[in-house]
């Protein structure tokens, strides 16, 4: 029963998934970025820079954000580098560190990889004002190191390892380069959630200090389950550092059998960061660990739930208010049928709730968990020594063996954390792209903050996406806003990190690191509609362009902003604008040839990809809308007229409609030549010398095929490829059996130049090329 009811759900996600996808009027909104970038093309507009090391390639695994100095630390194979954030590739510092030639000897002996024998930074922390703590895998042997950051005087930068105080990094990080390791740290405490030995069977929660040592108990199955750690993080619950915890979130394999043998499940646990253990029992265990199941699942009918449960990674959001945060998880199903992504966002009450209701309680193994109803004792397992306790204890140490006793039989909680919306805020199934990471930054604009979600893939794609939650009929609408390919090839983005005060995004993978602004908004298009249908929130018209958006105040005379990110109304935010109708009356006009009874393409793009096309003919002052049928069909890239016949000349409009707003693209208009006007025309062409120019004359004619048959052998396949539209072959073969180079310089020579973005200037060059091509044909 249960089995069956899991399949409708699932069943009906995947028809959800592909609703998001495909068969909605919105689907052109989830699979259509605003803006896409190759990587070419934001090298070539200088949007880009990427730092991949001396020796090319980094293996980085950790990064470090310092906007006060002014750096990125990068921990890598081998070493570390300290790299500017105004420019990722420009002088470099770096801390060569391998592992000695003993130690890489034997782990050889091992029988590991050279591979993995080199010393991989899995840890890499602020230790205080002029050091960095880091720590390395050490050739299946870890070690840990203190390096000099900062300044000294005359302003040279210090970057170095102190290399007479190398200790082991035993128990801070992890001995294989692939295990999971996550840790934060905070006043002289690391936390840290790793495999702490060589074979990988201990999983621990720990906490070092130069003082102490706590962690949870070894062999303890309800505690970690073979886990994978994702995210560490620290956050205050009050004023008072005593009742700080740190948060760990974890995958891990149930443990109960009800659920199924291979069922994963993410957690989140978390401990008092001034937990020290019992005195008598317990002793540098954690006394305060707790933990409870994170939620990440997509309502169904009748309300069977599919739970995405293999979290992936975790971005906390931090707010003005230390104490609440936002915390995003990306979660993927594990079902094998089909691969599905979410983003669920918690609020810390929530995860509060959750970690103050009852406990779990199990009464034998054939039971089922159930909420404990007995007797709590005091102070309440899973709070912090501290004044909340009325302050009754200064450690845990003093805590009675009964709470302790408590402690360890419960440390899993009943309720487990819901999401914000009881939904997740992005669902998405790319096929076969994963995705493996998130950032966020809070964005203020014009009708309220939007959190602009930046999600890493496996194919070195950054998804810039923001979502709105409807209100009224309790759904979230995604706008996919950028698509960035921020690496050459496609390797998995590890990294993300975010820099407001820079407004740049610091991208890592085993390639290096890529940087990026958050934003790009001149790159729209340079009209109102343009700006305010990408409904970026980082963008806003200025009355010139499409600029970055400052929140009032910032820049008060800056009164003239169009904007409008929650219904991306361009109607009511451009119409009457002088500038714009400007704008709108810029249609292109162009012509097309084709030739009677065979095929031609009317092509039209509009800048949005997420706009709706609408062909018309214009016969005099009125406009019909075109019908598609079997011989005119509407594709992706404009109107195909199968066969033309003579009544298909004239003029043809094609038009991009998207929120409403709609804006003339493109003016074609259509000649169909009969073929005996062909020859006719033929037998009269006799291009001269270098006549390229020339009314007659092909654009750059091959001397040896300008004679009579060949010619209009030549003019009949021009016209044929001008005819499928397809730009990319006429330059080819233009190319290769024409053009001289001579002749193809003064071509380019003579194409418009564009301002817009690469794409545009793509289409833009195709378009020119082709208008200009037959308009030398026409003088005929
Ligand atoms: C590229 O952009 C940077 C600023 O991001 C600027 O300093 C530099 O001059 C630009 N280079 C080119 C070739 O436009
Ligand atoms: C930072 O820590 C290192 C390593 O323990 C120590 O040598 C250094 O003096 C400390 N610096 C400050 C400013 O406390
Ligand atoms: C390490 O311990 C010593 C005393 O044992 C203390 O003076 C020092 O401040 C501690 N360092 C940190 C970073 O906690
Ligand atoms: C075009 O095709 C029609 C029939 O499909 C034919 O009658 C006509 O002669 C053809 N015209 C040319 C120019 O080939
Ligand atoms: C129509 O196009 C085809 C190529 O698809 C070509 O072989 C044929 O000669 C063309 N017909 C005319 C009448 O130009």
């Amino acid at each position: 029963m249960a089995k069956a009811g899991e399949r409708l759900a699932l069943v009906w996600v995947l028809l959800q998934f592909g609703t998001v996808l495909w068969s909605s009027p919105c689907a052109a909104k989830s699979s259509h970025p605003r803006l896409r970038l190759s990587h070419k093309e934001l090298w070539e507009l200088n949007r880009t820079r990427v730092f991949q090391g001396p020796r090319g390639g980094l293996d980085l695994s950790t990064m470090l954000l310092d906007e006060y100095q002014e750096r990125l630390f990068v921990g890598a194979r081998d070493g570390l580098f300290s790299l500017s954030l105004e420019r990722v590739d420009a002088e470099p510092r770096e801390v060569h560190w391998p592992s000695t030639d003993t130690q890489v000897e034997e782990c050889l002996m091992q029988g590991r990889e050279k591979s993995e024998c080199g010393n991989y930074i899995k840890v890499l922390h602020q230790y205080n004002k002029t050091h960095l703590l880091a720590c390395g895998t050490g050739a299946f042997n870890p070690i840990c190191a203190f390096i000099r950051v900062g300044h000294q005087a005359k302003q040279e930068r210090l970057f170095k390892l102190e290399a007479d105080h190398i200790e082991s990094g035993r128990g801070r990080c992890p001995f294989d380069p692939r295990s999971s390791c996550v840790s934060t740290f905070s006043s002289g405490d690391l936390f840290i959630g790793l495999y702490t030995d060589y074979w990988e069977n201990d999983a621990a929660l720990c906490r070092l200090s130069n003082r102490s040592y706590t962690r949870t108990e070894r062999d303890d199955r309800r505690l970690l389950n073979e886990p994978k750690f994702v995210r560490a993080v620290l956050i205050p619950d009050n004023d008072d550092p005593d009742d700080d915890k740190v948060y760990y979130f974890f995958t891990e394999r149930a443990v109960d059998a009800e659920s199924g043998n291979n069922a994963v499940y993410t957690r989140i646990g978390r401990v008092c960061a001034n937990d020290l253990g019992g005195q008598r029992m317990m002793v540098n265990k954690w006394t305060s660990f707790v933990k409870t199941r994170l939620i990440c699942s997509v309502p169904g009918p009748q309300g069977i739930d599919t739970h995405l449960d293999e979290l992936e990674d975790v971005f906390v959001l931090k707010k003005k208010d230390e104490r609440n945060p936002e915390i995003f998880g990306l979660f993927r199903t594990t079902s094998n049928v089909f691969k599905g992504y979410a983003v669920c966002v918690y609020r810390m009450d929530s995860i509060r709730a959750a970690f103050n209701g009852p406990f779990a309680h199990k009464a034998g193994p054939d039971h089922h968990w159930t909420a404990f109803d007995g007797r709590v004792p005091f102070p309440r397992p899973g709070s912090c020594a501290s004044q909340m306790n009325g302050g009754h204890f200064s450690s845990s140490k003093e805590y009675p063996d009964e709470v302790l006793r408590f402690a360890r039989d419960h440390p899993v909680m009943l309720q487990p954390v819901l999401p914000l919306h009881r939904r997740p805020v992005l669902l998405r199934a790319d096929g076969d792209r994963r995705l493996t990471q998130v950032a966020v930054d809070r964005v203020e604009a014009e009708d309220g903050h939007y959190d602009v979600l930046f999600i890493g893939t496996d194919d070195a794609v950054i998804l810039k996406v923001i979502t709105i939650y409807n209100k009224d009929t309790d759904t979230m609408e995604e706008v996919l806003l950028e698509e960035l390919q921020v690496f050459k090839v496609p390797v998995p983005i590890t990294e993300i990190l975010i820099s407001t005060k820079r407004q740049q995004l610091y991208v890592g993978s085993e390639m290096g690191v890529a940087q990026v602004k958050v934003h790009q908004c001149d790159l729209y298009g340079s009209a109102c509609a343009d700006c305010c249908l990408a409904r970026d929130p980082y963008c806003a018209w200025d009355g010139v362009t499409c600029s970055r958006y400052f929140p009032a105040g910032l820049y008060a005379k800056r009164r003239f902003r169009r904007q409008d990110v929650r219904h991306g109304n361009a109607v009511q935010q451009c119409t009457g604008l002088a500038a714009e109708a400007e704008q709108s009356q810029r249609a292109e006009e162009r012509m097309v040839y084709g030739v009677e009874n065979n095929s031609t393409l009317l092509e039209c793009k509009p800048r949005s990809p997420q706009a709706r096309v609408l062909w018309f003919a214009q016969r005099g002052a009125d406009k019909d809308e075109v019908r598609a049928n079997d011989r005119v069909v509407k594709t992706p890239h404009g109107l195909l007229f199968l066969k033309l016949r003579r009544a298909d000349a004239g003029t043809y409009l094609c038009e991009s409609a998207e929120h409403g707003f709609v804006q003339a693209v493109a003016r074609v208009t259509l000649e169909v030549l009969e073929e005996e006007r062909l020859e006719e025309l033929f037998s009269k062409a006799e291009p001269e010398e270098g006549g390229g120019a020339q009314p007659r004359a092909p654009p750059c004619p091959n001397p040896g095929l300008r004679q009579g048959p060949a010619s209009k052998l030549w003019y009949k396949e021009f016209l044929q490829l001008i005819g499928y539209s397809n730009f990319h072959k006429v330059e080819e073969y233009c190319e290769r059996v024409w053009c001289s180079d001579r002749k193809r310089k003064k071509l380019k020579s003579l194409q418009p130049k564009w301002k817009y973005s690469q794409a545009q200037e793509k289409r833009g060059k195709g378009q020119g090329e082709r208008q200009r091509m037959p308009r030398h044909a026409s003088g005929v």
